[in-house]
């Protein structure tokens, strides 16, 4: 779990104050800051800045890759030998490159030598992640999903989670409808995905019951999206990532990380195009997201896979069936009698 978790208006301001007691002398602190902010001169000059710390625009127009991981990884292994510690600040891809850039400044060989459950063996240098977009859940949960050469597969360990979170509604205000809801969604997929699974337990189902009551109040029961939407998406983003934690995810992401490994589809917008396909799998939990689709008028793109080949079809068959895991939570241990490849076929065919 995070070891320490800040949540309030404004909170980022105490950010100076936070970070100041972990850093080593001649080791700067570096800010992995969304490219989303790149030109915001006004929101980069509140970035904390000291000595030699390093502020590094890191490029999420695509998920991150183990490559990426590896480059920023040496560069500052590089310039500075060892740092003080890593501060991603962003949506999920900054919040994952963060966690496995730090885990890779202490950890030898590639960032793809670690994509898998418990691989990585020391721990991380001190992290910080500070979400600008809410949903995924990438703030808290233990892994940082990165695309290999091989997989698409987070470094999940107990080195994974964040240090230190800091959780300010003010720094979400304002993301674009398309994207606030694509991610949001990402975040209700998570609650029923992990409330339907067979790994339910009572700690996951706690924080997966909150989360999705508040997903149905901002995107299904309010009329319009105000402050208090911001504060309860950042919780429910948060809860959502505490109650998969300790469960799993299941159908929609199994699915949409085929679609991504092959095509490069965003997580968010990729669980919903998936999603929007799963009534047999999620009859309520589809049906609802129909619901919110239609009030909030969102285009979720249809015919992704039209166009591809048999071979095509092929790997993301082969990507979606290797997530064993959220297989096994999504339809029980005997799941492999319940889904192979005709029927995963069949379902891309759908998209
Ligand atoms: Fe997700």
């Amino acid at each position: 779990m995070v070891d320490y978790v800040v949540y309030g208006r404004g909170s980022f301001n105490q950010l100076d104050e936070i970070l100041s007691s972990h850093r080593v002398e001649g080791q700067p602190m570096v800010f992995l800051l969304d490219h989303h902010f790149e030109n915001n001169d006004a929101f980069k000059s509140r970035i904390p800045l000291r000595g030699n710390d390093e502020l590094i625009i890191a490029d999420v127009t695509h998920e991150p890759k183990t490559s990426y991981v590896d480059e920023i990884a040496s560069l500052l292994k590089n310039k500075f030998g060892q740092v003080s510690g890593i501060i991603g600040i962003g949506g999920g891809s900054v919040m994952d490159l963060a966690k496995a850039v730090s885990i890779m400044m202490t950890n030898d060989g590639m960032a793809q030598d670690y994509q898998g459950y418990d691989l990585v063996k020391k721990k991380a240098v001190y992290k910080v992640g500070i979400p600008t977009i809410s949903g995924t859940g990438a703030e808290v949960s233990r892994t940082c999903v990165l695309t290999g050469p091989t997989k698409k597969l987070g470094m999940n360990s107990d080195f994974t989670p964040f240090d230190q979170i800091v959780l300010d509604p003010e720094l979400i205000k304002g993301v674009p409808k398309n994207q606030n809801f694509y991610t949001g969604m990402d975040c209700y997929i998570h609650c029923v995905e992990s409330l339907d699974g067979t790994f339910l337990n009572t700690f996951s189902q706690s924080y997966g019951e909150k989360a999705l009551a508040m997903c149905q109040e901002i995107y299904l029961k309010k009329d319009q999206w105000d402050d208090n939407s911001d504060e309860q998406l950042m919780m429910a983003s948060y809860a959502g990532g505490m109650s998969i934690a300790y469960s799993q995810v299941g159908v929609a992401h199994a699915v949409s990380y085929g679609l991504s490994y092959l095509l490069g589809t965003k997580h968010g917008i990729g669980n919903c195009i998936v999603f929007n396909h799963l009534q047999e799998f999620y009859p309520q939990g589809v049906d609802e997201f129909h619901k919110m689709v239609d009030k909030h008028q969102i285009e979720i793109p249809k015919g992704v896979c039209a166009n591809l080949t048999d071979a095509q079809f092929d790997t993301m068959i082969e990507v979606s069936l290797g997530m064993k895991l959220l297989w096994e939570n999504a339809l029980g241990a005997d799941w492999e009698l319940k889904m192979n490849r005709e029927k995963l076929r069949s379902i891309y065919g759908k998209l």
